[in-house]
């Protein structure tokens, strides 16, 4: 029989799983609506949109939502392994929310006549294009001005939680136990001498949930786009612990020394590159990763993962200008990543992502 304090101990933690559930099921709720909305709308506005993609199937469904609810039972099951705290699966960016929900309904007739205009390169000619690769000129999910305005930065966060209903937190926490048990390599290095990037950073959710996990250690972040960034600055400066230092770089030349870190993550950034552009970013991850370091990638799951998902898999580009994605499906990352010298690559899926967790060799 439970003693009494063994009880107390566990209301606490029913009443906190009951809290994420429901929150999750807000999220859920929340982004099932709003697409159901939006998609009708975008319907009207452009009829032909609809003929390009196909409805998913009842099974399909059924799949999906059992793959959420496994998701939300392994982010559970690791705040209480004690991973990161129970507090961060409540993290939100609540002020943002109500701020900027109108603006993605307000861009939305904007989006429309980009694509009725099949203009998935339209840039504000305010916003200087100098010194980006061409690959990442584009209007990345229709965007307004892609990935290189205020705006964008600040809707972003946003419409990852409608694309996923929620789940996208869920799914950056699953590179943290990986992360985890791969620096306990290094057992002669102090937690505050720990360095951990996070390419391609954004608005820095991953930095947050990094934070959350390593409170000592030093946290890097770099993206190629200078208003994602500062909404990063912006977003990680509310957190306690020393903040994150965030610089502009490709991820094809990380401005590093050799061997500098201990861990290096990236998280939904491979979609969005072309098959070189992600050869020479796992090169670069592996440069500046320590001898016996850890590389965490998480982007979507890819065709060899889920025959009964094709469908989901077809529709994504027609729904979201991705012109990589396709690509990005067939490809054969564990071999890229062997190729850049990682070894023990591991695999993991999770819902609708993937992790690929590589070592490099200690010398
Ligand atoms: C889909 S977002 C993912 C952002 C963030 N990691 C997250 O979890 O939400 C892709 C990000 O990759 C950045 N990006 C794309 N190509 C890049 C490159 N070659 N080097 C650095 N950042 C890049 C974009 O600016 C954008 O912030």
């Amino acid at each position: 029989m439970q003693s009494t304090s063994n009880l107390a101990l566990l209301i606490p933690d029913s009443l906190t799983k009951f809290a994420y559930q429901a929150f999750q099921d807000g999220k859920k709720a929340f982004g099932v609506a709003h697409k159901t909305i939006s998609d009708s709308l975008t319907d009207l506005a452009l009829p032909d949109k609809r003929d390009r993609t196909q409805p998913l199937s009842p099974e399909t469904l059924l799949k999906l939502q059992n793959q959420s609810k496994q998701l939300e039972e392994t982010d559970w099951k690791d705040s209480q392994a004690g991973v990161y705290p129970s507090q961060v699966l409540f993290d939100n960016p609540w002020q943002d929310f109500f701020r900027y929900y109108p603006e993605v309904w307000l861009d939305m007739p904007k989006i429309w006549s980009r694509i009725q205009a099949k203009e998935y390169q339209a840039f504000d000619s305010k916003i200087d294009r100098e010194g980006y690769p061409s690959y990442y000129l584009q209007n990345f999910h229709y965007q307004t001005d892609g990935y290189l305005s205020d705006l964008s930065a600040n809707l972003y966060d946003l419409q990852v939680e409608i694309l996923f209903n929620g789940s996208a937190d869920a799914m950056r926490r699953r590179i943290l136990k990986p992360l985890k048990e791969g620096l306990q390599a290094f057992t002669d290095v102090l937690p505050q001498q720990t360095r951990i990037l996070d390419v391609a950073c954004g608005t820095g959710r991953t930095l947050r949930m990094i934070r959350a996990a390593f409170d000592k250690a030093k946290l890097f972040g770099t993206d190629l786009s200078p208003a994602y960034l500062r909404k990063a600055n912006q977003l990680l400066s509310e957190i306690p612990g020393e903040l994150p230092q965030l610089l502009q770089a490709n991820g094809e030349d990380l401005p590093y020394l050799d061997n500098y870190f201990h861990g290096v993550s990236s998280v939904f950034l491979f979609h969005e590159l072309p098959p070189n552009a992600r050869q020479a970013i796992i090169e670069e991850c592996f440069r500046v990763l320590q001898p016996g370091g850890t590389f965490v990638i998480c982007d979507s799951m890819q065709e060899v993962d889920a025959p009964d998902f094709q469908v989901m898999m077809s529709n994504f580009p027609v729904l979201f200008h991705e012109p990589y994605y396709r690509s990005y499906t067939t490809d054969n990352i564990e071999e890229r990543l062997e190729k850049a010298g990682f070894t023990n690559v591991k695999i993991e899926n999770h819902f609708v992502s993937k992790y690929w967790v590589a070592t490099k060799p200690a010398v």
